[in-house]
């Protein structure tokens, strides 16, 4: 058994041995960066280093950082994924390239931690003719030569260059072939605003030896989801940096690599699951003590348990002291404990305060590698144990009312669908609830029950903004068009949290509402303002497109309603600016807008802030 503890250390002393720097884990709230409400990745803090600052540390850093990642709350269960894990990271700025990364990555994991090569494969970028660059040669040309070295003859299999990504759809010899291309999956970008780095990459993959699932695909591949091969680390090769346009090269070729540390000690001790080593092993014990129940009977809840309490002390242990609450990333928390007090429960858990034991146990887990566990805990137990009881009364209240309803037909998809909306239960426990009751619930009710709610409230969006414009006049319309560009430069300043709660346009002015809780800084403005003033001058068409519904959201694009034509919407794009579901009218292009400029700025109700902006 190799430790996760060692690993960590042992990564960071094999690029210290080769010229790198050691820097600590930044905060997981982000300092100087509104555009996320979590760093989650290694290169985050290191952003403006990418684009061309000089690092303070040298040009070759390693470290390990702390990640979140809200966007896989929903994927936990699955035995491989994590909203809270830690990157091993190494970066050359604008020094060591493709093939110093990879040799020495390799060497790292046959060398140091005895990984088998012969589970090893690699994945390079196919190229794309919209970018300019083609398939990367030599990429496949350094893997060869590492496998070669291990007595290995690894040849390139069929590559993938369609959209979708799912794989070659033929049958891989996986004995013979071990480097494949793809496209899409092979490009890395951290976000999609303007400004934003990005670059080909190279994965490394681990044959798991799980039998291929066919659910997810008649042949297995690479990227395929089935988790025969799992991911251990991405190289990527960062030289672009996202314009209007399109990429432009950065000053510097550099790498970004990261490697999730929990994934990596799983296969370095040939574990089925990232939850068997010892960076969850002793909360998965906890919650076997305090429930009476076994790890392997209901592994999807004690992953989900075990995980988002973790990341639950890891965000609330950052000194920008976040506790639970309703907004941003306290928002998150909050999510993160209710929905493990909720699986806490299923699992039969009866301790009425043990989601504060649980934080004892992360803080042995991290002891002595990340401090501020142990610094901030009296604030971590005190927040921990105050949501608890407060969840404990809504949950208490919700199970009186499940008692209430006659329950000898079933629990009607209503009754199921009240329960959620009032009390916050999920489904899955609802069914669970029944299943003890031994009655069962109307699954499929409470389905239509949520769809028709959905529809309600968009019909009720639609009236809402109906009277948003105030004629169809020029200036009114090229303000409307501007509410639009406003709405993306608030997102990308502020977060993605902004979304539209109204807004009043006259041929004078515009009035935007939207979902914000802090006063905009005079640099946030400016930020907006700029913006917004970048899209005008760029001068880009206003294209409108006609589609469903689904495929509106789908293809990106904000869901705000002037305006519903059956099940048939209409899609304003701005693009790369903005892309939103609009009745319109809307000017053509953007040039004709003239300066746009924030004169206001003020809360008008908790949680919602106001615009006044006009165009000069
Ligand atoms: N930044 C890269 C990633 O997160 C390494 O995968």
């Amino acid at each position: 058994m190799i430790q996760a503890n060692e690993i960590r250390k042992k990564y960071l002393e094999f690029f210290k041995a080769r010229g790198h720097a050691v820097i600590p884990s930044a905060s997981l709230i982000p300092e100087n960066d509104s555009t996320l409400l979590f760093t989650n990745s290694g290169m985050f803090p290191l952003v403006p280093y990418l684009a061309g600052e000089r690092h303070p540390a040298g040009n070759r850093l390693v470290n390990s950082q702390k990640c979140f990642r809200a966007e896989d709350i929903e994927s936990v269960g699955d035995s491989r994924h994590d909203t809270f894990f830690e990157m091993l990271g190494n970066w050359s700025l604008g020094d060591y390239f493709k093939k110093e990364q990879l040799e020495w990555w390799y060497e790292f994991l046959i060398e140091e931690l005895k990984l088998d090569p012969k589970k090893l494969y690699q994945t390079v970028y196919a190229g794309d003719p919209a970018i300019g660059l083609g398939k990367d040669d030599e990429v496949v040309g350094i893997v060869k030569g590492i496998f070669k070295k291990y007595g290995i003859e690894a040849e390139e299999g069929p590559a993938t260059t369609e959209k979708g990504e799912e794989g070659p759809g033929q049958e891989i010899d996986f004995d013979r072939e071990r480097i494949f291309a793809y496209r899409d999956k092979n490009w890395w970008q951290r976000g999609d605003a303007l400004g934003e780095l990005g670059g080909p990459d190279s994965e490394t993959f681990y044959d798991t030896g799980k039998p291929h699932d066919p659910k997810f695909g008649k042949h297995c591949h690479l990227n395929c989801d089935c988790g025969r091969f799992l991911e251990i680390g991405n190289s990527v090769f960062m030289q672009f940096k996202k314009t209007a346009e399109d990429w432009e090269p950065l000053q510097n070729k550099n790498v970004d690599f990261g490697g999730g540390l929990e994934r990596i000690a799983m296969v370095a001790n040939n574990l089925q699951n990232i939850f068997e080593s010892e960076l969850f092993r002793p909360i998965i014990e906890k919650i076997e003590d305090l429930s009476g129940k076994k790890y392997d009977e209901d592994r999807q809840a004690f992953e989900i348990v075990s995980d988002h309490l973790k990341a639950a002390v890891f965000i609330m242990s950052e000194p920008a002291g976040i506790g639970p609450s309703n907004k941003d990333q306290g928002y998150i928390v909050r999510r993160l404990i209710r929905r493990a007090a909720v699986y806490g429960r299923e699992l039969g858990i009866s301790d009425p305060v043990w989601i504060r034991q649980i934080g004892d146990i992360v803080r042995r887990i991290y002891k002595g590698i990340y401090p501020e566990l142990e610094e901030n805990k009296d604030f971590v137990d005190a927040e921990l144990e105050k949501e608890e009881q407060k969840f404990t009364k809504t949950l208490e209240k919700g199970l009186k009312e499940f008692s209430k309803i006659d329950q000898s037909d079933g629990v009607s998809g209503e009754e199921a669908f009240d329960l959620y909306q009032t009390f916050g239960f999920p489904i899955e426990i609802i069914e669970e609830l029944a299943k003890e009751k031994s009655t069962s619930v109307d699954k499929e009710g409470f389905e239509r029950k949520m769809k028709e709610h959905q529809e309600l409230s968009r019909t009720a969006s639609a009236g809402m903004f109906k009277g948003g414009l105030a004629d169809q006049s020029e200036e009114t319309t090229k303000l409307h068009t501007a509410a639009h560009l406003l709405l993306a430069g608030l997102r990308q300043v502020l977060g993605e949290h902004v979304i539209q709660k109204g807004s009043n346009i006259t041929a004078e002015r515009l009035r935007f509402d939207f979902s914000h809780s802090e006063k905009l800084t005079d640099e946030e403005i400016k930020k907006v303002e700029d913006f917004v003033n970048e899209a005008i001058l760029a001068d880009k068409p206003v294209v409108c497109e006609e589609m469903d519904y689904e495929e509106a959201k789908k293809s990106g694009a904000m869901g705000v309603f002037d305006d519903k034509y059956g099940n048939k919407v209409k899609v304003y794009d701005i693009s790369p600016y903005s892309r939103e579901i609009c009745g319109g009218p809307h000017v053509t292009h953007t040039g004709i807008l003239g300066k746009f400029k924030i004169q206001k700025e003020e809360s008008v109700a908790a949680g919602i802030r106001r615009i006044r902006a006009v165009i000069l």
